[in-house]
């Protein structure tokens, strides 16, 4: 009798002690949509400019989509094993093509709960004739994709709709790493990725399409004209084979002459002809006068001088990221502009710089 009753002591301390561990765990003051009596998560857009965002985004995953599946089909397994790739690697470019469906179906998906029309896939045109160039360009495309999202993603309305696109970004981003060793280059030569604006990625994405279909609804980001660099070293000249990584030579260094040709504004461009290009609206003199390199947390700019008609050159800038010599400012696949001013901008106001901008391009510093 006398166990009997300790045994049922014990069993009622040990329910106490569950009940007692029920109390809610304590959530620090501030924060949003963490309190079970906060307004449930929505996942859909809540704006226009969370609309357009995400019609820019979407239509960037259906190109990755179309041109993984593209270069795979496009190219033998002797093309692929004479650039480093053999049939794992193949199959990897084919797994991040299904990644692209997924990525297709979350953001139509929330686009469509947000009340607006999601685009479809659209036709495409590359450049490229070999294995090196394909991955070449794929490291490049996935670059403007994943800066053109981090441009953006703190700037939405909807904050649900943020936390799922930064779970497919994350994604992309380990895509862009994947393209870079495909094309024997350092996987990532810097400490922070930079964001871009929408009009950013959209000067660079609308280049590729030719057609859409009628019902796919117009973007409405700025299309900037042309930036080309003309005497860029190519990231494949020294014949490097895919690897985790290399300690190759670097492409560029502080000093290097950059040459620039640039288009005219008001040019017809895009899917069928149906965009504009233009300069920022803000610019009030003729010509630029300044090279805009964007890149990790900075822009950092150097004085162009204008040689001709739309050419010119200017001097890489040197410089590092918070003084430390490890971390040289202008690495990797960079974006590079030319503007009227050298407006002082931080990563969340980049897209203030839209407004300076007389052409926007890429630049492979490494
Ligand atoms: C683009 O052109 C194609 C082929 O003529 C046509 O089917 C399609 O509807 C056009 N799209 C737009 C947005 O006009
Ligand atoms: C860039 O091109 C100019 C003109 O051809 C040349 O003088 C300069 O050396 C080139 N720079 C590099 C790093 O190739
Ligand atoms: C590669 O480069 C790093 C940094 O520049 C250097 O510390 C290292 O010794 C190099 N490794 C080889 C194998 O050359
Ligand atoms: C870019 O980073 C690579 C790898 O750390 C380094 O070898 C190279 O010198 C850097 N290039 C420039 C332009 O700083
Ligand atoms: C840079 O290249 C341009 C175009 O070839 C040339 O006119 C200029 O003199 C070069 N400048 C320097 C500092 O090398
Ligand atoms: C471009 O088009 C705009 C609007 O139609 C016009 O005001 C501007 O003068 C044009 N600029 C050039 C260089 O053609
Ligand atoms: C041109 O733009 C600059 C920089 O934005 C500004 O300081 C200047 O007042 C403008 N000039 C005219 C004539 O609008
Ligand atoms: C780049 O930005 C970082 C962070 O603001 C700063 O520490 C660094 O001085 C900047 N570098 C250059 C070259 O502007
Ligand atoms: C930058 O680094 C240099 C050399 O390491 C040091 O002398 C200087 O004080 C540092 N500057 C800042 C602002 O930290
Ligand atoms: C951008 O933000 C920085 C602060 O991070 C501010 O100093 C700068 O003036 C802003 N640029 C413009 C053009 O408003």
């Amino acid at each position: 009798m006398v166990f009997l009753t300790q045994a049922i002591a014990v069993l009622l301390a040990a329910s106490k002690v569950q009940f007692v561990s029920a109390a809610p765990a304590p959530v620090p003051s501030g924060g949003v949509g963490v309190r079970s009596n906060d307004t449930p998560p929505v996942y859909g857009v809540m704006s226009d400019f969370d609309y357009q965002s995400f019609l820019l985004a979407l239509n960037q995953e259906w190109i990755e989509l179309d041109l993984f599946n593209y270069g795979k089909s496009r190219f033998s397994a002797e093309e692929f094993a004479s650039a480093g790739l053999n049939a794992d690697d193949v199959s990897l470019i084919q797994f991040k093509a299904d990644q692209e469906v997924g990525h297709a179906d979350l953001l139509s998906n929330i686009i469509s709960i947000g009340g607006r029309t999601p685009a479809v896939q659209c036709k495409y045109k590359y450049d490229f004739d070999t294995v090196p160039d394909f991955v070449n360009f794929c490291q490049r495309l996935t670059r403007w994709g994943e800066s053109g999202v981090y441009g953006f993603l703190s700037h939405l309305d909807s904050r649900p709709a943020a936390a799922l696109l930064t779970q497919s970004i994350a994604t992309e981003a380990r895509q862009q790493m994947v393209f870079r060793q495909f094309s024997g280059a350092h996987p990532m030569p810097v400490f922070f990725e930079t964001g871009i604006s929408q009009s950013m990625a959209w000067s660079l994405l609308s280049r590729y399409l030719v057609e859409c279909p009628a019902q796919n609804p117009k973007i409405e980001w700025q299309i900037f004209p042309w930036l080309s660099v003309t005497n860029e070293s190519n990231l494949l000249q020294d014949g490097y084979l895919a690897a985790i990584t290399h300690n190759r030579t670097s492409l560029s260094e502080p000093g290097r002459n950059i040459t620039f040709r640039w288009d005219d504004t008001n040019q017809t461009v895009s899917y069928n002809n149906s965009y504009t290009t233009s300069i920022g609206g803000a610019i009030n003199s003729s010509a630029p006068a300044f090279v805009a390199f964007v890149s990790q947390l900075n822009v950092t700019y150097a004085p162009l001088t204008v040689t001709g008609s739309n050419t010119g050159y200017a001097a890489q800038p040197g410089g590092v990221v918070f003084n430390n010599t490890l971390d040289p400012v202008i690495n990797g696949t960079t974006f590079v502009a030319l503007t009227d001013v050298d407006l002082y901008v931080t990563p969340y106001n980049l897209s203030l710089l839209n407004d300076h901008i007389f052409a926007w391009g890429l630049y492979q510093a490494d």
